[in-house]
């Protein structure tokens, strides 16, 4: 037991260094909690699931938009994407990644044979969009958060992608770079997780562009794992 607890926390350190990370999985309205016991339909789950973030008021920023977005696609996907936050055109259609990032991610999602209808799930961080797009703020993320982690429990994807900066360190607990991050498997609860660009970012820095290419061939890679 003693050595099994020892290497645990190796393991733990080598992932997250000396930052300890508890994952805020409880959420008072989640149906998971209430039935701890009961096997989850994940479908009728997510469902519920979809039906409290629309109608979520736990921040303020529930006071600014036009729709919540919950997130698209295959409820039983291997590959889950995770951005930051809607924009304008996701707060207008409660779609994610509808705007030109979104078009990008299309694109670089088609390269691998893949499409937001065809085995992949794409949602963000924070499912109401910040004023004026601006960064989310700690607390707004520790509200949604529970949110994004019972999609992931329910999803139980085989790979979750964390696009950009925000999206990595809020589901890896860390506060490190995108550089320190990135090009490494990183675990999140039963799914490995990296963390590659964000196509807006790569809007505005085309020279990453063959950089996150080699990260989607990767990922085609490791989706086609046994
Ligand atoms: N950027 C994001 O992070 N998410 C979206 O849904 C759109 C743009
Ligand atoms: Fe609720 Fe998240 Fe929207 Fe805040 S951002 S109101 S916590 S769904």
């Amino acid at each position: 037991m003693k050595t099994e607890l020892l290497k645990y926390f190796k393991q733990y350190k080598e992932l997250y260094d000396d930052e300890i990370f508890v994952s805020s999985i409880k959420s008072s309205e989640s149906i998971l909690d209430e039935k701890p016991h009961k096997k989850t339909d994940p479908f009728s789950s997510l469902t519920v699931l979809k039906n409290d973030v629309i109608n979520c008021k736990k921040c303020s920023l529930s006071d600014t938009r036009t729709n919540a977005v919950f997130g698209v696609g295959d409820f039983s996907a291997s590959l889950m994407l995770v951005g930051e936050a809607p924009g304008e055109q996701e707060d207008l259609s409660g779609e994610p990644f509808v705007g030109r990032a979104g078009q990008l991610l299309d694109k670089m999602l088609a390269a691998i044979d893949r499409s937001r209808e065809n085995d992949v799930f794409i949602c963000n961080v924070l499912k109401c969009r910040p004023p004026e797009n601006r960064d989310p703020k700690s607390d707004e993320i520790n509200q949604c958060e529970p949110y994004l982690v019972n999609q992931i429990d329910l999803i139980k994807p085989k790979l979750i992608v964390a696009l950009g900066r925000i999206a990595g360190k809020t589901l890896l607990g860390v506060d490190k770079s995108l550089k320190d991050m990135r090009k490494k498997i990183h675990n999140y609860h039963d799914s490995d997780l990296i963390v590659t660009y964000h196509p807006a970012a790569l809007l505005r820095n085309p020279n990453w562009k063959p950089y996150a290419w080699e990260d989607f061939k990767w990922i085609r890679s490791i989706l086609e794992e046994v």
